[in-house]
């Protein structure tokens, strides 16, 4: 157990030495979230944003490809919520009560449907902001699905806001990884990562 304090004021960070482990920080990420939880993968090119969905993805009980839907813009999902909530029971993500935060989070939203949508956006080859808006993204974002968003900064004024902001940056080895919450389920993310992840927290 780390004896981190916990700050809602501060971004936790953490250093990632392998593919494996980014992944595994997408699983334990996806057993945090909740429906309409809008998470911003950012990063360069290689950064690993994409592997970090795969294993989210994984923990959700996909097993196909996850590739960056570089060409097609959004790459939708749709998972057999059951798992992801086993998953979150499993590894006390969600608890109503939890004393961690003072955030009221219900897992009723998630046992009223059998299928959580997940759309993995890479928007990389955006060339303007509207074209979110031709395609779509607002029937996608509908406060129930939930959004893994690469390269955010190219949707920015048309992408809803995020509740977790994830930088990725390449370090001599492996990769660092700044979370910062940007609402207040994005603090309660936060804090049950900081509990869980061996990482050093920033002042
Ligand atoms: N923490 C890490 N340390 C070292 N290599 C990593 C790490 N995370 C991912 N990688 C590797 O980086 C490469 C690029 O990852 P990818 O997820 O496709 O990047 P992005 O989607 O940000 O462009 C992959 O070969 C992957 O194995
Ligand atoms: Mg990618």
């Amino acid at each position: 157990m780390s004896n981190i304090q916990y700050n809602k004021e501060i971004p936790v960070t953490c250093s990632i030495s392998d593919e494996i482990g980014m992944t595994e920080l997408g699983a334990q990420l996806a057993a945090r979230v909740k429906p309409g939880c809008i998470i911003y993968l950012n990063g360069d090119l290689g950064a690993g944003k994409t592997t970090l969905v795969r294993g989210f993805l994984r923990a959700c009980g996909y097993q196909g490809a996850v590739k960056s839907p570089t060409f097609t813009v959004v790459e939708p999902y749709s998972l057999d919520y059951n798992k992801l909530y086993d998953y979150n029971k499993l590894h006390k993500g969600f608890k109503i009560d939890d004393p961690i935060d003072h955030v009221s989070i219900s897992n009723s939203d998630i046992i009223k449907q059998n299928t959580q949508k997940i759309y993995h956006f890479d928007l990389y080859r955006l060339e303007d902001p509207e074209e979110l808006e031709y395609l779509g993204i607002r029937d996608y974002l509908d406060g129930q699905a939930i959004a893994l968003i690469e390269w955010p900064e190219k949707g920015q004024g048309v992408l809803p806001k995020a509740d977790l902001l994830i930088k990725i940056t390449h370090q001599r080895q492996g990769r660092g990884v700044k979370l910062q919450p940007q609402s207040k389920f994005g603090v309660a993310i936060v804090s049950r990562l900081a509990l869980k992840l061996n990482k050093s927290v920033e002042s």
